[in-house]
């Protein structure tokens, strides 16, 4: 028997990370941040000076990448060239730079397969033991995990989403430049806003973490 897949995608501040992290720990699952394999390709290419408009060689670098994946949910890292780059994956920089990384076919398609082999491993063993995987972020749900045991699309009101990512004491207007500006390039690669065929829809806007986190759960239990 194989474990099971989890596939949740959505743009920024729906709160997919938190709700995908939490499930996972209750389920005694691996949480597969993909994500992060698109910031640190970005952190490595920033790193090795390529000019990010040279599609192909950005990448044929990003091939060459040596990163290692902890999928746990406590507490989920990534290291670079063994380097703890987890924090740093976060930064502005990143943030703003990871879209042209993303919108890259060539690369994409390089971290889509490393992504279906990481999903692959967790549903046969890997840090999971074979429980399975939540799996989250843009094209989890269409692209890489098509076949997933339970598919969903979380969205929340835009204003909702740029409050949440904002925080106490932040200047709205350039988070929600940098928020929905970044979901506006993404979009051009990948389509996260309306859900495909057999996706369910979560619409966190009314939500707590812990009703959307039950709300997944009940949809887990709908396949178990
Ligand atoms: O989810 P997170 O904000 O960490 O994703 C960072 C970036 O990685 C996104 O803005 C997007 O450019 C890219 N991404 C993607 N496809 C995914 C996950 C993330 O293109 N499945």
């Amino acid at each position: 028997m194989t474990g099971i897949s989890i596939a949740i995608d959505g743009p920024a501040g729906t709160g997919k990370s938190t709700v995908s992290k939490e499930v996972a720990r209750r389920l005694k699952l691996a949480y597969f941040d993909t994500g992060a394999t698109y910031r640190v390709a970005t952190l490595w290419c920033m790193r090795e000076g390529v000019d990010l408009a040279q599609e192909s060689d950005v990448a044929a670098l990003v091939e060459t990448m040596n990163v290692s994946l902890v999928l746990d949910p406590r507490n989920p890292r990534v290291l670079l060239e063994d380097e703890d780059v987890s924090s740093l994956i976060r930064s502005d920089s990143v943030a703003l730079t990871v879209s042209k990384v993303a919108t890259n076919l060539e690369a994409r398609a390089a971290l889509g397969q490393w992504q279906r082999d990481v999903i692959a491993a967790e549903l046969e063993g890997g840090y999971s033991d074979g429980r399975g995987v939540v799996s989250e972020g843009r094209d989890i749900t269409t692209v890489i995990a098509p076949d997933a045991d339970v598919r969903i699309l979380m969205t929340a009101d835009e204003e909702i989403r740029v409050a949440r990512r904002a925080g106490e004491g932040a200047d709205l207007a350039t988070v929600r430049e940098a928020v929905l500006g970044r979901d506006k390039k993404d979009s051009t690669v990948v389509q996260f806003h309306t859900a495909a065929d057999g996706v369910h829809t979560l619409d966190t806007s009314e939500l707590t973490i812990e009703e959307a986190v039950q709300a997944v759960l009940d949809l887990v239990a709908e396949v178990r």
